[in-house]
Protein backbone atom coordinates (compact mmCIF):
# COMPACT_ATOMS: atom_id res chain seq x y z
CA UNK A 1 0.00 0.00 0.00
CA UNK A 2 1.35 3.22 -0.82
CA UNK A 3 -0.28 6.21 0.78
CA UNK A 4 -2.32 7.88 -1.30
CA UNK A 5 -1.51 6.07 -4.70
CA UNK A 6 -2.47 6.96 -8.20
CA UNK A 7 -1.83 4.15 -10.55
CA UNK A 8 -2.18 3.25 -14.65
CA UNK A 9 -2.17 -0.71 -15.22
CA UNK A 10 -0.93 -2.34 -18.17
CA UNK A 11 -1.59 -1.14 -21.11
CA UNK A 12 -3.88 -3.67 -22.09
CA UNK A 13 -5.92 -2.85 -19.11
CA UNK A 14 -7.90 -0.15 -18.66
CA UNK A 15 -6.40 3.14 -16.09
CA UNK A 16 -7.56 2.47 -12.96
CA UNK A 17 -7.63 4.83 -9.59
CA UNK A 18 -6.29 2.69 -6.47
CA UNK A 19 -8.44 4.65 -3.91
CA UNK A 20 -7.00 6.22 -0.93
CA UNK A 21 -5.76 4.18 1.77
CA UNK A 22 -8.57 4.61 4.37
CA UNK A 23 -7.78 6.23 8.13
CA UNK A 24 -7.86 2.40 9.27
CA UNK A 25 -5.14 1.84 6.88
CA UNK A 26 -2.42 4.49 7.48
CA UNK A 27 -3.35 3.63 11.33
CA UNK A 28 -2.38 0.14 10.84
CA UNK A 29 0.66 0.56 8.78
CA UNK A 30 1.99 3.83 10.27
CA UNK A 31 1.35 2.54 13.94
CA UNK A 32 -0.47 5.50 14.84
CA UNK A 33 -4.11 6.09 16.63
CA UNK A 34 -7.06 6.26 14.31
CA UNK A 35 -8.24 9.32 16.19
CA UNK A 36 -5.40 11.07 15.30
CA UNK A 37 -5.25 10.77 11.81
CA UNK A 38 -5.44 14.03 9.72
CA UNK A 39 -6.13 14.26 5.80
CA UNK A 40 -4.17 16.47 4.29
CA UNK A 41 -4.93 14.78 0.39
CA UNK A 42 -8.42 15.19 0.10
CA UNK A 43 -9.01 18.45 -0.78
CA UNK A 44 -12.38 18.81 1.18
CA UNK A 45 -13.12 20.89 4.01
CA UNK A 46 -12.20 20.49 7.90
CA UNK A 47 -16.23 20.41 8.74
CA UNK A 48 -20.00 20.64 7.21
CA UNK A 49 -22.22 23.61 6.99
CA UNK A 50 -24.01 23.49 10.09
CA UNK A 51 -27.11 24.12 7.86
CA UNK A 52 -26.38 20.56 6.84
CA UNK A 53 -27.39 18.95 10.26
CA UNK A 54 -30.24 21.04 10.81
CA UNK A 55 -31.74 19.86 7.41
CA UNK A 56 -30.85 16.60 8.40
CA UNK A 57 -32.10 16.58 11.99
CA UNK A 58 -35.36 17.79 10.56
CA UNK A 59 -35.89 14.36 8.56
CA UNK A 60 -37.91 16.53 6.26
CA UNK A 61 -37.18 14.89 2.64
CA UNK A 62 -38.42 15.76 -0.75
CA UNK A 63 -39.92 12.16 -0.84
CA UNK A 64 -40.56 9.77 1.94
CA UNK A 65 -36.94 7.64 2.32
CA UNK A 66 -38.56 4.56 0.84
CA UNK A 67 -39.29 5.86 -2.03
CA UNK A 68 -36.78 6.40 -4.78
CA UNK A 69 -35.42 10.50 -5.41
CA UNK A 70 -37.69 12.24 -7.84
CA UNK A 71 -35.57 11.25 -11.70
CA UNK A 72 -35.57 15.11 -12.39
CA UNK A 73 -33.87 16.02 -9.35
CA UNK A 74 -36.54 19.11 -9.70
CA UNK A 75 -35.86 21.13 -6.61
CA UNK A 76 -32.25 20.69 -6.82
CA UNK A 77 -31.88 21.67 -10.14
CA UNK A 78 -33.88 24.61 -9.65
CA UNK A 79 -31.69 25.81 -6.76
CA UNK A 80 -28.54 24.87 -8.74
CA UNK A 81 -29.83 26.72 -12.01
CA UNK A 82 -30.32 29.96 -10.19
CA UNK A 83 -27.10 29.98 -8.09
CA UNK A 84 -25.33 28.94 -11.19
CA UNK A 85 -27.28 31.92 -13.13
CA UNK A 86 -27.94 29.11 -15.73
CA UNK A 87 -31.74 28.08 -17.07
CA UNK A 88 -32.74 24.54 -15.61
CA UNK A 89 -32.20 22.87 -19.01
CA UNK A 90 -28.74 23.86 -19.23
CA UNK A 91 -28.04 21.73 -16.14
CA UNK A 92 -27.67 17.79 -15.07
CA UNK A 93 -27.31 16.76 -11.57
CA UNK A 94 -24.57 13.96 -10.69
CA UNK A 95 -23.24 11.96 -7.50
CA UNK A 96 -19.85 14.25 -7.26
CA UNK A 97 -18.04 15.53 -10.41
CA UNK A 98 -16.70 12.31 -10.69
CA UNK A 99 -20.12 11.20 -12.19
CA UNK A 100 -20.04 13.56 -13.86
CA UNK A 101 -16.54 13.25 -15.68
CA UNK A 102 -17.65 9.69 -16.06
CA UNK A 103 -21.11 10.61 -17.93
CA UNK A 104 -18.82 12.90 -19.94
CA UNK A 105 -16.77 9.84 -21.18
CA UNK A 106 -19.78 7.79 -21.81
CA UNK A 107 -21.53 10.45 -24.25
CA UNK A 108 -18.73 11.69 -25.61
CA UNK A 109 -15.77 9.54 -25.93
CA UNK A 110 -16.03 6.37 -28.65
CA UNK A 111 -13.42 3.32 -28.16
CA UNK A 112 -10.64 4.17 -30.53
CA UNK A 113 -11.54 8.00 -29.89
CA UNK A 114 -9.31 10.24 -27.95
CA UNK A 115 -9.24 12.92 -25.11
CA UNK A 116 -6.77 15.58 -24.76
CA UNK A 117 -5.20 16.02 -20.84
CA UNK A 118 -3.10 19.34 -20.65
CA UNK A 119 -0.88 17.34 -17.61
CA UNK A 120 -0.25 17.11 -14.52
CA UNK A 121 -3.84 17.35 -14.04
CA UNK A 122 -6.77 15.82 -12.24
CA UNK A 123 -5.90 11.82 -12.42
CA UNK A 124 -9.63 10.85 -13.29
CA UNK A 125 -9.53 12.34 -16.88
CA UNK A 126 -7.23 9.49 -17.76
CA UNK A 127 -8.73 6.80 -15.79
CA UNK A 128 -12.17 8.51 -17.57
CA UNK A 129 -10.54 7.94 -21.01
CA UNK A 130 -8.59 5.20 -20.70
CA UNK A 131 -12.20 3.35 -20.02
CA UNK A 132 -13.43 4.57 -22.19
CA UNK A 133 -10.94 2.48 -24.62
CA UNK A 134 -10.07 6.13 -25.73
CA UNK A 135 -6.29 7.35 -26.38
CA UNK A 136 -5.37 10.12 -23.37
CA UNK A 137 -3.48 12.52 -25.54
CA UNK A 138 -1.26 13.73 -22.86
CA UNK A 139 0.08 17.44 -23.83
CA UNK A 140 2.73 19.04 -21.01
CA UNK A 141 1.30 22.29 -19.21
CA UNK A 142 3.66 24.89 -19.16
CA UNK A 143 6.38 24.68 -15.87
CA UNK A 144 6.35 26.51 -12.51
CA UNK A 145 7.59 29.65 -13.81
CA UNK A 146 4.62 30.18 -16.08
CA UNK A 147 2.00 29.15 -13.35
CA UNK A 148 1.62 25.68 -15.06
CA UNK A 149 -0.31 27.33 -17.68
CA UNK A 150 -1.60 25.13 -20.32
CA UNK A 151 0.04 25.27 -23.76
CA UNK A 152 -2.46 27.01 -25.46
CA UNK A 153 -1.63 25.88 -29.12
CA UNK A 154 -0.58 22.71 -27.99
CA UNK A 155 -3.80 21.74 -27.21
CA UNK A 156 -5.41 23.39 -30.10
CA UNK A 157 -3.41 21.11 -32.18
CA UNK A 158 -4.30 18.08 -30.19
CA UNK A 159 -7.78 19.38 -30.22
CA UNK A 160 -8.15 18.76 -33.76
CA UNK A 161 -7.81 14.85 -33.97
CA UNK A 162 -9.74 14.11 -30.03
CA UNK A 163 -13.03 13.98 -29.15
CA UNK A 164 -12.73 15.75 -26.02
CA UNK A 165 -10.60 18.17 -24.22
CA UNK A 166 -10.27 17.73 -20.25
CA UNK A 167 -9.28 21.04 -18.29
CA UNK A 168 -9.54 22.18 -15.09
CA UNK A 169 -9.01 25.38 -13.38
CA UNK A 170 -8.24 25.93 -11.13
CA UNK A 171 -6.01 23.14 -11.65
CA UNK A 172 -5.45 20.28 -9.16
CA UNK A 173 -2.65 19.58 -8.57
CA UNK A 174 -0.95 22.87 -9.46
CA UNK A 175 -3.11 25.14 -7.61
CA UNK A 176 -3.35 27.84 -9.88
CA UNK A 177 -6.18 29.13 -12.86
CA UNK A 178 -5.27 29.34 -16.25
CA UNK A 179 -4.57 32.58 -16.91
CA UNK A 180 -7.23 35.34 -17.99
CA UNK A 181 -8.70 34.91 -21.67
CA UNK A 182 -7.20 31.55 -21.90
CA UNK A 183 -9.66 28.94 -21.82
CA UNK A 184 -11.71 31.64 -24.33
CA UNK A 185 -8.69 32.26 -26.92
CA UNK A 186 -8.54 27.94 -26.67
CA UNK A 187 -12.29 27.56 -27.16
CA UNK A 188 -12.21 30.47 -30.26
CA UNK A 189 -9.22 28.29 -31.75
CA UNK A 190 -10.96 24.85 -31.40
CA UNK A 191 -13.92 26.10 -33.04
CA UNK A 192 -12.32 27.80 -35.59
CA UNK A 193 -10.32 24.33 -36.91
CA UNK A 194 -13.33 22.65 -36.37
CA UNK A 195 -14.97 25.04 -39.11
CA UNK A 196 -11.98 24.77 -41.58
CA UNK A 197 -12.31 21.23 -41.22
CA UNK A 198 -15.89 20.57 -42.06
CA UNK A 199 -16.69 18.83 -38.65
CA UNK A 200 -17.83 19.05 -35.04
CA UNK A 201 -15.18 20.78 -32.38
CA UNK A 202 -13.82 18.74 -29.35
CA UNK A 203 -16.03 18.91 -26.07
CA UNK A 204 -14.49 21.28 -23.68
CA UNK A 205 -14.72 19.69 -20.03
CA UNK A 206 -13.58 22.47 -18.31
CA UNK A 207 -13.58 21.37 -14.24
CA UNK A 208 -14.58 24.09 -11.93
CA UNK A 209 -14.64 22.02 -8.67
CA UNK A 210 -12.35 24.92 -6.95
CA UNK A 211 -14.04 27.76 -8.80
CA UNK A 212 -15.57 29.13 -5.71
CA UNK A 213 -11.75 29.73 -3.80
CA UNK A 214 -10.99 31.31 -7.12
CA UNK A 215 -13.64 33.27 -6.92
CA UNK A 216 -14.68 33.08 -11.01
CA UNK A 217 -16.62 31.10 -13.21
CA UNK A 218 -16.12 30.52 -16.99
CA UNK A 219 -19.65 29.54 -17.53
CA UNK A 220 -21.20 32.09 -19.54
CA UNK A 221 -18.75 31.37 -22.54
CA UNK A 222 -21.23 28.55 -22.95
CA UNK A 223 -23.51 30.51 -24.64
CA UNK A 224 -20.70 31.27 -27.41
CA UNK A 225 -19.57 27.52 -27.13
CA UNK A 226 -22.31 24.56 -27.27
CA UNK A 227 -19.25 22.56 -26.91
CA UNK A 228 -18.31 23.48 -23.52
CA UNK A 229 -19.56 21.25 -20.33
CA UNK A 230 -18.71 23.24 -17.15
CA UNK A 231 -18.03 20.93 -14.58
CA UNK A 232 -19.41 21.86 -10.41
CA UNK A 233 -19.12 20.18 -7.28
CA UNK A 234 -21.10 20.15 -3.50
CA UNK A 235 -17.69 18.98 -2.45
CA UNK A 236 -15.14 21.57 -1.95
CA UNK A 237 -16.25 25.06 -0.67
CA UNK A 238 -19.77 24.09 -0.07
CA UNK A 239 -18.24 21.09 2.37
CA UNK A 240 -20.05 18.69 1.74
CA UNK A 241 -17.88 15.72 0.09
CA UNK A 242 -19.82 12.94 1.49
CA UNK A 243 -23.24 14.15 -0.18
CA UNK A 244 -21.70 12.69 -3.55
CA UNK A 245 -23.42 15.97 -5.51
CA UNK A 246 -22.21 17.74 -9.03
CA UNK A 247 -22.95 19.68 -11.90
CA UNK A 248 -23.06 19.36 -15.69
CA UNK A 249 -23.71 22.97 -17.25
CA UNK A 250 -23.83 23.41 -20.97
CA UNK A 251 -26.12 24.68 -23.74
CA UNK A 252 -29.42 22.61 -23.44
CA UNK A 253 -28.58 20.72 -26.57
CA UNK A 254 -25.32 19.94 -25.59
CA UNK A 255 -27.19 18.74 -21.92
CA UNK A 256 -29.93 17.06 -23.89
CA UNK A 257 -27.18 14.66 -25.35
CA UNK A 258 -25.86 13.65 -21.86
CA UNK A 259 -28.89 12.80 -20.33
CA UNK A 260 -29.67 9.76 -22.00
CA UNK A 261 -26.16 8.67 -19.93
CA UNK A 262 -27.08 9.77 -16.59
CA UNK A 263 -28.10 7.28 -14.32
CA UNK A 264 -31.91 7.72 -13.01
CA UNK A 265 -31.22 7.90 -9.28
CA UNK A 266 -27.52 8.03 -8.28
CA UNK A 267 -28.12 11.19 -5.88
CA UNK A 268 -30.19 10.11 -2.97
CA UNK A 269 -33.14 11.80 -1.48
CA UNK A 270 -31.28 12.64 1.65
CA UNK A 271 -28.26 14.13 -0.96
CA UNK A 272 -30.20 16.29 -3.29
CA UNK A 273 -32.37 17.85 -0.04
CA UNK A 274 -29.29 19.05 1.88
CA UNK A 275 -27.42 20.31 -0.83
CA UNK A 276 -30.36 22.33 -2.47
CA UNK A 277 -31.11 23.58 0.82
CA UNK A 278 -27.39 24.53 0.96
CA UNK A 279 -26.60 26.06 -2.25
CA UNK A 280 -29.32 28.26 -1.58
CA UNK A 281 -27.96 29.34 1.60
CA UNK A 282 -24.17 30.45 0.69
CA UNK A 283 -23.43 32.44 3.86
CA UNK A 284 -21.33 29.34 5.51
CA UNK A 285 -19.58 28.31 2.16
CA UNK A 286 -19.18 32.08 1.66
CA UNK A 287 -17.07 32.19 5.32
CA UNK A 288 -15.49 28.67 4.73
CA UNK A 289 -13.73 30.35 1.57
CA UNK A 290 -12.46 33.19 3.47
CA UNK A 291 -11.33 31.14 6.55
CA UNK A 292 -9.39 29.33 3.66
CA UNK A 293 -7.88 32.65 2.39
CA UNK A 294 -6.59 33.72 5.53
CA UNK A 295 -5.31 30.46 6.75
CA UNK A 296 -3.57 29.63 3.39
CA UNK A 297 -1.59 32.62 4.07
CA UNK A 298 -0.38 31.32 7.53
CA UNK A 299 0.38 28.09 6.58
CA UNK A 300 2.38 28.90 2.74
CA UNK A 301 4.52 31.62 5.73
CA UNK A 302 5.32 28.65 7.74
CA UNK A 303 5.86 25.99 5.67
CA UNK A 304 8.25 28.33 3.64
CA UNK A 305 9.91 29.69 6.74
CA UNK A 306 10.28 25.78 7.57
CA UNK A 307 12.17 25.78 4.11
CA UNK A 308 9.87 23.88 1.99
CA UNK A 309 9.33 25.23 -1.14
CA UNK A 310 5.69 26.03 -1.13
CA UNK A 311 4.21 27.02 -4.59
CA UNK A 312 1.78 30.08 -4.98
CA UNK A 313 -2.31 28.78 -5.05
CA UNK A 314 -5.83 29.94 -5.68
CA UNK A 315 -7.43 26.78 -3.89
CA UNK A 316 -7.40 25.04 -0.52
CA UNK A 317 -3.98 22.91 -1.30
CA UNK A 318 -1.09 23.92 -1.79
CA UNK A 319 1.74 22.08 -4.08
CA UNK A 320 4.92 21.50 -2.11
CA UNK A 321 8.07 21.26 -3.78
CA UNK A 322 10.71 18.87 -2.40
CA UNK A 323 13.50 18.93 -4.56
CA UNK A 324 13.56 15.62 -5.61
CA UNK A 325 11.28 12.05 -5.75
CA UNK A 326 13.61 10.83 -2.94
CA UNK A 327 13.21 13.47 -0.80
CA UNK A 328 9.44 14.11 -0.99
CA UNK A 329 8.74 10.31 -0.23
CA UNK A 330 11.02 10.83 2.88
CA UNK A 331 8.81 13.40 4.09
CA UNK A 332 5.64 12.12 3.18
CA UNK A 333 6.78 8.75 5.44
CA UNK A 334 7.54 11.43 8.00
CA UNK A 335 4.01 13.12 7.91
CA UNK A 336 2.58 9.64 7.78
CA UNK A 337 3.98 8.33 10.75
CA UNK A 338 2.55 11.63 12.56
CA UNK A 339 -0.75 10.86 10.88
CA UNK A 340 -1.11 13.58 8.77
CA UNK A 341 -1.69 12.14 5.11
CA UNK A 342 -0.58 13.86 2.06
CA UNK A 343 -1.49 13.75 -1.37
CA UNK A 344 1.80 11.70 -3.20
CA UNK A 345 2.77 11.35 -7.05
CA UNK A 346 4.19 8.13 -7.99
CA UNK A 347 7.62 7.71 -9.61
CA UNK A 348 7.65 8.96 -13.17
CA UNK A 349 5.04 11.20 -12.56
CA UNK A 350 5.90 14.79 -13.60
CA UNK A 351 5.25 16.01 -9.67
CA UNK A 352 7.31 13.23 -7.44
CA UNK A 353 8.96 15.31 -6.45
CA UNK A 354 6.47 17.52 -4.65
CA UNK A 355 3.66 16.65 -2.03
CA UNK A 356 0.16 17.91 -2.66
CA UNK A 357 -1.46 19.33 1.09
CA UNK A 358 -4.99 20.67 2.17
CA UNK A 359 -5.29 23.26 4.12
CA UNK A 360 -7.31 22.35 6.75
CA UNK A 361 -8.76 24.46 9.90
CA UNK A 362 -6.32 26.27 12.10
CA UNK A 363 -5.81 23.16 14.72
CA UNK A 364 -5.00 20.52 12.09
CA UNK A 365 -2.44 22.99 10.37
CA UNK A 366 -0.68 23.67 13.43
CA UNK A 367 -0.14 19.97 13.53
CA UNK A 368 1.07 20.12 10.17
CA UNK A 369 3.43 23.16 11.22
CA UNK A 370 4.95 21.71 14.09
CA UNK A 371 5.90 18.81 11.74
CA UNK A 372 7.29 20.76 8.81
CA UNK A 373 9.62 22.47 11.54
CA UNK A 374 10.51 18.96 12.91
CA UNK A 375 11.13 17.23 9.51
CA UNK A 376 12.78 20.58 8.08
CA UNK A 377 14.19 21.12 4.15
C1 LIG B 1 -10.47 18.71 -10.03
C2 LIG B 1 -11.41 17.79 -9.33
N1 LIG B 1 -12.51 17.40 -9.97
C3 LIG B 1 -13.40 16.58 -9.39
C4 LIG B 1 -13.17 16.07 -8.13
C5 LIG B 1 -14.17 15.12 -7.54
O1 LIG B 1 -15.20 15.85 -6.94
P1 LIG B 1 -16.49 15.16 -6.40
O2 LIG B 1 -16.31 14.95 -4.94
O3 LIG B 1 -17.57 16.17 -6.67
O4 LIG B 1 -16.70 13.88 -7.13
C6 LIG B 1 -12.04 16.44 -7.42
C7 LIG B 1 -11.78 15.91 -6.07
O5 LIG B 1 -10.71 15.98 -5.52
C8 LIG B 1 -11.14 17.33 -8.04
O6 LIG B 1 -10.02 17.71 -7.43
Amino acid sequence: MSPTPVTTNLPTQPASYSWEATDEEVAARYGVPIETILRFDLNTSPSPPELAGRVLAGGAFEAPLSEYPPSDYRRLVETAARVYGVATDELLVGAGADEILDIIGKTFLPPGGAAVIPAPTYAMYRVVTEQRGARAAIVPRLGPEAGWALDEPAVRTAAANAEVVWLCSPNNPTALPEPDGAIARLLEGIAADALAADRPPAIVALDEAYAEFADGSLVDLRLEHPNLVVIRTASKAYGLAGLRVGFAIARPETIARIVPFRPPGSVSTVSMTVVAEVLANPAEMRANVARVDAERDRLVDALRAAGWGVGPSVTNFLLVDLGTAERAANVATELLRRGLVPRTFPAGHPLAHALRLTIRDRAGDDRLIVAAREIGS
